[in-house]
């Protein structure tokens, strides 16, 4: 890609190699984001989606590329009927499963019934929310879990009907969403649509997850990681992946598996692109894009890219020192 000058980012020319880590490091102020998602993002929308090319993009090659994905970490869903399973596309397989066991037949329901959004069989007291409303005179409204459900938001009935696995663990589906993803692996273990889902989301280290937990309530990281999911077990050869600063807030134990998660897309064919200080990403690169020296009008170029041992032979690279 090359680019004209844009705010205190001088004209750039730059390489990126695909099906690979790439970071792109430098002080702040330095032009990454610029670089990153003024310029690369919009470029690349630009070829694939047919969006508006910006001004100060002057040529952009990416043969083979048809995607971009920038995985950011703000909330997933602002209601709170998102949650960890129908996100990750696991509650609307467990509901066909419910729908067809024979307590569902005996009573009459079917996978539609299963939703607790619009379904026969949600609370009728939280409307399948899990939370009420408490007015409190004089003061701001107050949400609880829901004293009918416990937080389940499933009606008495629902807690009636139970599937039974092939060892004879019986469960009833507010019971399973009351699960966390590790021992619903465990639970699911011969369901053909929900385990590798379940699989997934625990690889992504997110076992700990309890299946009905609303998404909106997920920390960044793991609203990350969870927007993940869907792009995990597929081919990615022709997807860029786009990540501003994602271990903001990750316990070093965090950092690992994202890593792993990055490993994983790129094992698929992606080219990730990273934007990242932290040292444990940086040492991970297999390309690096170190921008600076400083940042605003001192900044705004590439200082030095390539090897870890190119980044380190700069002596005008400050990331050059530290790696
Ligand atoms: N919208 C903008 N308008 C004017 N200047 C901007 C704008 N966005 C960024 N800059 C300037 O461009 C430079 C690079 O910023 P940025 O790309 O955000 O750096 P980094 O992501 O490396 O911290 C900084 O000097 C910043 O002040
Ligand atoms: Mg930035
Ligand atoms: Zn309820």
């Amino acid at each position: 890609m090359e680019t004209g000058p844009i705010h205190t980012v001088k004209s750039l020319n730059v390489d990126i190699p695909k099906h690979r880590l790439t970071v792109i490091t430098g002080v702040s102020g330095s032009g990454k984001t610029t670089l990153v998602l003024e310029s690369l993002v919009p470029a690349l929308e630009a070829i694939c989606y047919g969006k508006r090319m910006p001004e100060h993009i002057r040529t952009i090659k990416a043969e083979g590329i048809h995607q971009v994905k920038l995985i950011d970490a703000t909330p997933i869903g602002v209601n709170v009927r998102s949650t960890v399973a129908t996100y990750a596309n696991v509650h609307d397989e467990l509901r066909k499963i419910y729908g067809k066991t024979a307590g569902a037949k005996l009573l009459g329901y079917k996978a539609g019934d299963f939703s607790y959004n619009t379904g026969s069989l949600r609370c009728p007291v939280c409307d399948g929310t899990g939370m009420i409303s408490l007015d409190v005179q004089f003061l701001p409204d107050v949400d609880i879990p829901c004293p009918e459900c416990r937080g389940s938001r499933y009606g008495k009935q629902a807690k009636l009907i139970h599937y039974t696995n092939k060892d004879g663990e019986e469960r009833s589906l507010p019971e399973l969403m009351n699960m966390d993803v590790n021992t619903a692996v465990h639970y699911c273990r011969h369901m053909k649509s929900v385990r590798p889902k379940l699989e997934i989301l625990r690889d992504l280290g997110l076992g700990y997850l309890t299946l009905g937990e609303e998404t909106p309530s997920l920390s960044g990281g793991e609203a990350q990681r969870l927007k993940l999911a869907s792009e995990m077990g597929r081919k990615q050869a022709d997807s860029v992946f786009v990540f501003d600063e994602p271990t903001i807030g990750l316990h070093p134990k965090d950092v690992e598996t994202l890593l792993k998660v990055f490993a994983t897309l790129i094992d698929n064919g992606a080219t990730v692109i990273v934007i990242e200080h932290d040292l444990d990403v940086i040492r991970s690169a297999d390309y690096l894009i170190d921008m600076g020296p400083e940042g605003g009008e001192d900044g705004g170029r590439i200082v030095a890219c390539g090897s870890q041992e190119d980044i380190r032979n700069c002596e005008e690279s400050i990331t050059g020192k530290f790696i």
